[in-house]
């Protein structure tokens, strides 16, 4: 039985011999974000994947963010420490029923969340994040019907903000829906002095964003992706922040401005995919060199594009 420091330093050592990168995504636990290469969000990980020279990728997140990574660069070795860790939003759409769905609009262009699998984006004209969603929508002929999937609260935020014309699938992030309305009011009652960073795939997105423009009690809320959250904190005078998304982000918070004072929306928000990377398998992954995710050459042929898009528009 070996404890965390062991884990810690073989994995450093492991990682300097095989000249490997590590990356973690905002949500990974304390320790990885600690020893990772690169703490980031979806964009930031994609974007780091395709200009690292190092040809060992491992990939401390879920495994659509690791699938990106080998679709951008399928000459490089990439490893995920579990291939259980996925996600519950982009199960939410098969490549079938996105098929179907377009073949009843065929006229539309076909936007998709990073959080869908290979299959999804093959089928894709577009690739967003959170952080780029109402700017690539924005890039897009205004006269085009848009598709937006998986997630019908990141959806419907975009449409708010875009006004375009969208049919939204309807697809959900379990650990974001739940931070609702009814969870958002009491949290302002809490903490009323706080500013509110809301994640866009939180149940309470677009209605927090309405209520920030037409309330002068809910100036401070805005809507970010992880990323966007860490640099809004980074410029922003206020001492208390309630953060609506997945808690492991409150680690590199805190880090970055220990004397300010973070609340996380829900205690509740804790992704159970995004936790399967552990010391232990982050270990074995370097040590033994798996688990390599690869995606079928025809699948990340029609995939690259919808990716090299989103990477182009931030
Ligand atoms: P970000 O792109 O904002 O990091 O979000 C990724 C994600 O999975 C949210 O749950
Ligand atoms: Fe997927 Fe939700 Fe987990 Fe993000 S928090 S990886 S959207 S299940």
């Amino acid at each position: 039985m070996h404890n965390d420091n062991f884990f810690i330093n073989e994995i450093i050592r492991l990682r300097d011999q095989k000249k490997a990168v590590i990356l973690a995504h905002n949500y990974q636990i304390a320790e990885i974000q600690d020893l990772a290469d690169f703490v980031g969000d979806s964009l930031g990980l994609s974007q780091v994947a395709a200009k690292t020279e190092s040809n060992l990728i491992v990939f401390c997140g879920v495994h659509f963010m690791a699938e990106t990574a080998s679709i951008i660069s399928p000459d490089k070795k990439v490893l995920i420490p579990d291939l259980d860790a996925g996600c519950s939003l982009a199960s939410s759409i098969n490549a079938e029923q996105l098929a179907q769905w377009k073949s009843e609009h065929p006229e539309a262009v076909v936007v998709s969340y990073v959080n869908t699998s290979a299959e999804i984006k093959a089928l894709s004209d577009y690739c967003i994040t959170s952080s780029n969603a109402v700017k690539v929508v924005e890039s897009i002929p205004k006269e085009k019907k848009i598709l937006f999937l998986p997630d019908k609260f990141l959806g419907l935020y975009t449409q708010t903000v875009t006004g375009r014309e969208m049919e939204i699938w309807d697809g959900a992030c379990h650990v974001h829906e739940k931070i609702g309305e009814n969870i958002f009011d009491d949290v302002k009652h809490t903490h009323p002095n706080a500013e509110f960073l809301i994640h866009p795939e939180c149940g309470c997105s677009s209605s927090c964003m309405l209520k920030s423009q037409m309330y002068d009690d809910c100036k401070n809320i805005r809507i970010y992706s992880t990323e966007g959250m860490i640099n809004r904190v980074n410029e922003s005078d206020s001492d208390e922040f309630v953060i609506a998304t997945e808690k492991g982000i409150l680690h590199r918070l805190q880090k970055l401005a220990p004397e300010k004072k973070f609340y996380p929306a829900s205690e509740e928000a804790e992704c159970e995919y995004m936790k399967m990377i552990t010391l232990e398998n982050l270990y074995n992954c370097l040590l033994n060199e798996e688990f390599e995710v690869k995606v079928p050459h025809d699948i990340a042929e029609k995939a690259r594009l919808p990716i090299q898009r989103m990477l182009e528009i931030v």
